[in-house]
């Protein structure tokens, strides 16, 4: 039985700023942000998104009838959560309107939270092959106005419907994996920022990538003239590339060739999105199938993972025939045109806001927010969700 992606559902907020305004405020070369890191824009999110509505509007979008009554499990990845205590999942599986005879969880490893969801789901509907599984990688990536992770922030959620004889991508079963415990990024419980060794994330994200594929080559026989597309986690679009360059030369001039024109499709969303660390693997591969040169059945698709601190797995699949009709490429487009670009001075007025800590209310102006999920306000310090 194949087991793998059904639909791929996408939110980002409807703020960005633009990349070479921010160097310029910076007082950087504006080549640094778009060459030297590969960023063109980056979305911000208002007080009225978090990781829960950002989630609860990607899944809304892929959601069915008969989808809302067959999910039997919700697997929320996430490094942004909102409670130490109750998961978004389960905010998300209200919200989403899904059958209650269900399991709701939230599961953290940096950015590598939405792929262990995958992978256990993968083994969920090998036991149940009903059964379908909602996977939601859903984050506000935050590191603080003026600091050298900056213009590597972004906001976004990506909703995967998961289950036997998939339409997009069948996952194969092999995969490839590392843990070490490292200090390449971190967010300590009291911070709403993200501290981070960039030098020494940026070494470690290439050494976890070059270990988890040499395994997964061995496990599997499989080399790169194999693959027709690698998409990788992207904090920002120059680390994929640097991580790629590395074993590009693996493969034969023609395949070497394909592939670099692939990874440049597999970019597009996320150069002017930026990083949604949990769900920005499953950005790259909407990029790829939605932006992308049309792929053959059949066509196997190279995934990496990576959460830091850090845990890493390569893993694969294989397209599904037909997989461009399930794909909602315009309306992705339509979103992404339809933001409003925010001046320096916006953006770092929004990035200051907060929501209060000393228990008193605050009523959020909901109107404001085009997205049908928004965070109406906290009561009672209660977070007040509604679907407009
Ligand atoms: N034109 C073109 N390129 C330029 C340039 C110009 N005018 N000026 C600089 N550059 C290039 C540099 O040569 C450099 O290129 P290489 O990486 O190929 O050497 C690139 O721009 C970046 O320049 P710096 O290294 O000087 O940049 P920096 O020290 O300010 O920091 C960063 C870059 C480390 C990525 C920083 O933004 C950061 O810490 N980001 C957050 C951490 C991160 O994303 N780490 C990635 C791995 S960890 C992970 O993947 C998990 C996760 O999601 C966080």
């Amino acid at each position: 039985m194949e087991i793998g992606i059904d639909k791929i559902g996408f939110y980002t907020p409807h703020f960005y700023v633009d990349m070479e305004k921010l160097a310029h405020a910076r007082d950087t070369d504006p080549g640094k942000y778009l060459v030297g890191i590969g960023q063109e824009k980056m979305a911000v999110a208002p007080t009225t998104q978090d990781s829960v509505t950002m989630a609860a509007n990607a899944a809304l979008e892929i959601l069915d009838d008969e989808d809302k009554q067959a999910v039997d499990m919700v697997l929320f990845g996430t490094e942004t959560g909102v409670d130490h205590s109750k998961s978004g999942a389960v905010w998300v599986h209200h919200l989403a309107g899904i059958q209650p005879r269900a399991r709701a969880v939230e599961l953290k490893q940096a950015c590598y939270g939405a792929t262990a969801a995958i992978q256990l789901a993968m083994g969920h509907i090998a036991l149940n092959p009903e059964s379908k599984v909602l996977v939601l990688g859903s984050d506000i990536a935050k590191y603080g106005l003026r600091s050298g992770g900056e213009p590597t922030q972004g906001a976004g959620a990506v909703a995967l419907l998961i289950s036997a004889n998939p339409r997009i991508l069948a996952l194969d079963k092999e995969q490839a994996l590392l843990t070490e415990d490292i200090m390449d990024f971190w967010r300590p419980i009291h911070s709403d920022k993200a501290f981070v060794d960039g030098k020494f994330s940026n070494e470690s994200y290439i050494k976890f990538f070059t270990t988890v594929w040499n395994e997964y080559k061995e496990k599997t026989g499989r080399t790169l003239d194999d693959m027709a597309a690698i998409c990788f986690h992207l904090p920002y679009t120059k680390m994929g590339r640097k991580a790629f360059r590395a074993i590009i030369d693996e493969a034969s001039e023609e395949v070497q060739e394909s592939l670099k024109q692939r990874y440049e499709e597999s970019i597009a969303y996320n150069k002017v999105v930026g990083n949604i660390y949990t769900g920005s693997l499953y950005l790259s591969l909407l990029s790829l199938l939605e932006q992308g040169e049309e792929l053959t059945e059949g066509a196997r698709i190279g995934l990496f993972s990576y959460g830091s601190g850090a845990v890493g797995e390569f893993f694969s699949g294989t397209l599904k025939a037909g997989y461009q009709q399930y794909m909602l490429g315009e309306k992705h487009q339509e979103m992404l045109d339809n933001r409003k670009e925010l001046s320096i001075e916006e953006y770092e007025d929004i990035f200051e806001q907060s929501l209060p800590t000393d228990g008193s209310a605050i009523e959020l102006e909901v109107e404001k927010d085009p997205a049908p999920v928004v965070l109406a306000g906290v009561r009672d310090e209660i977070r007040e969700y509604i679907n407009k």
